[in-house]
């Protein structure tokens, strides 16, 4: 395929290099001379192990070219790769100025052509950027509509610096958040050549999918390192720590917990995360990427509650009690607090958790439950059809088994709010609040 490769730095570079290696043939487009010059004579413009060598074999094979003329590179191809800084403000927004200039300059080159064009965003950008900012400056500049007359993608990148080929060429995956399906599946065609799963998804799920990984990257981290400082105040060695830790591939590397649902709780995790947080205190250790977790965790809950307030019915049904499915354990359980919260505002509820058997319950959690709520043998309620069918308002915390009982009792006048983030309820109409 014939593709435009805007903006020739870390990303561009190496991304022209590669795709004129698979076979593509490549124009690179910069507004820096020197960058220009060092390319077009098989030098890279920028320290990469490999890349030097990578370029010198295609622009020889004349596989990549390289000019500053946007609007040529644009008419003389079928896709345009941007890959121009988006650095941030200040105050943590974007800096769109680099990119803007490039889109009016393919939205002007547009406007003089009648072949489909790609314009595909591979830079770094926030959800929100292509609706309000990119789309309308495209079809300003061109005449044209978007997903019609021209295509549009996200298409974000995932390379390292220093691996930064290896990791072109393997990526974890390839994400393409197109607008309309042609685009779509051109970029598929680009990227043939790369052993990778692709997700075709919407454009701005696209570019919340190179952000949480971004963020997940600066938290591990983040974590790693408050683990550690604990660790060497207490003069217990971090490297065995954590090495030992990242040998456990069920839980901590792997993708357990990592679901958007509810707020965590349960006989571990809130206690012993608020013990070792008095650890670090005790110590004057400053952990203040653990120190957010419960309160993180408390807001989930108090996001619920509001949500709740905001449906403005008394009348309101708990499905799942239990701190998670398959167990009985009330402790430090989310819906428990969201029950206790719900009664102090003067909420009528009613509990339904098929795991939960009052006359069951022994020991430290029957005692938390008392506790916590003491009048729990009034609320519950363990004939789901029932509960289902006199409830306005229904909150699920935990599916019932199997869901179906549940959802064939729902009427479209019903509101679910699923806290799971995964349940399905129509006929009911379904909130959800991750
Ligand atoms: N560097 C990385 O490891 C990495 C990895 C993944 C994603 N990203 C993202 O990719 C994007 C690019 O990052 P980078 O590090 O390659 O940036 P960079 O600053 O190294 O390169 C940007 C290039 O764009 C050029 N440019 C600016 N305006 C231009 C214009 N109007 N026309 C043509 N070229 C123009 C600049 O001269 C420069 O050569 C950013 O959004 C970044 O967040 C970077």
């Amino acid at each position: 395929m014939k593709i435009s490769v805007f903006g020739l730095g870390y990303v561009g570079c190496v991304s022209a290099a590669c795709l004129a290696d698979m076979g593509h043939e490549i124009i690179g487009v910069d507004v820096n001379p020197q960058k220009l010059d060092r390319v077009r004579r098989g030098e890279s413009p920028i320290t990469e192990p490999g890349l030097d060598a990578l370029l010198k074999q295609v622009v020889e094979a004349g596989r990549l070219q390289v000019t500053d003329d946007a609007a040529a590179a644009v008419l003389a191809t079928d896709v345009s790769l941007i890959c121009v800084g988006t650095p941030s403000r200040l105050n943590g927004s974007l800096d769109t100025h680099f990119l803007d200039r490039v889109i009016e300059q393919i939205g002007g080159a547009l406007a003089y052509t009648d072949r489909f064009h790609v314009v595909t965003i591979r830079s770094t950008l926030l959800p929100g950027v292509v609706d309000d900012r990119i789309i309308p400056m495209l079809e300003n500049a061109s005449g044209k509509k978007a997903g019609v007359d021209f295509g549009l993608c996200i298409n974000p990148e995932f390379l390292r610096e220093s691996s930064a080929i290896a990791d072109f060429r393997n990526p974890p995956f390839t994400v393409i958040g197109a607008l309309d399906d042609r685009s779509a599946e051109i970029m598929e065609q680009v990227y043939s050549g790369i052993p990778a799963p692709v997700y075709k998804i919407a454009p701005a799920a696209a570019s919340m999918v190179k952000y949480a990984s971004n963020a997940f990257h600066a938290l591990k981290v983040a974590f790693a390192n408050e683990i550690g400082a604990i660790c060497n105040n207490l003069g217990i060695d971090s490297q065995t720590v954590m090495h030992i830790f990242k040998q456990d591939r069920q839980l901590n590397i792997s993708e357990a917990y990592l679901t958007p649902g509810f707020a965590f709780g349960g006989s571990c995790l809130p206690k012993d995360v608020r013990a070792l947080l008095y650890t670090a205190k005790h110590r004057d250790v400053g952990t203040p990427l653990l120190s957010a977790i419960l309160p993180s965790n408390d807001l989930h809950i108090q996001r619920a509650v509001e949500r709740i307030i905001a449906i403005g019915q008394r009348n309101v049904a708990l499905i799942g009690l239990s701190f998670k499915s398959g167990t009985d354990d009330l402790r430090e359980s989310p819906m428990v607090r969201l029950a206790e919260t719900l009664i102090g505002k003067g909420y009528r509820l009613t509990i339904y958790d098929e795991e939960v058997s009052l006359s069951n319950l022994m020991g430290r959690n029957q005692e938390y439950i008392q506790r916590v709520l003491p009048h729990i043998h009034e609320l519950m309620n363990n004939d789901l059809e029932s509960v289902a069918r006199k409830n306005p308002v229904l909150i699920v915390g935990k599916q019932p088994k199997p869901p179906e009982r549940l959802k064939a009792c729902l009427s479209p006048e019903q509101i679910v709010l699923d806290l799971t983030g995964n349940g399905v309820w129509s006929p009911a109409e379904t909130i959800k609040i991750v």
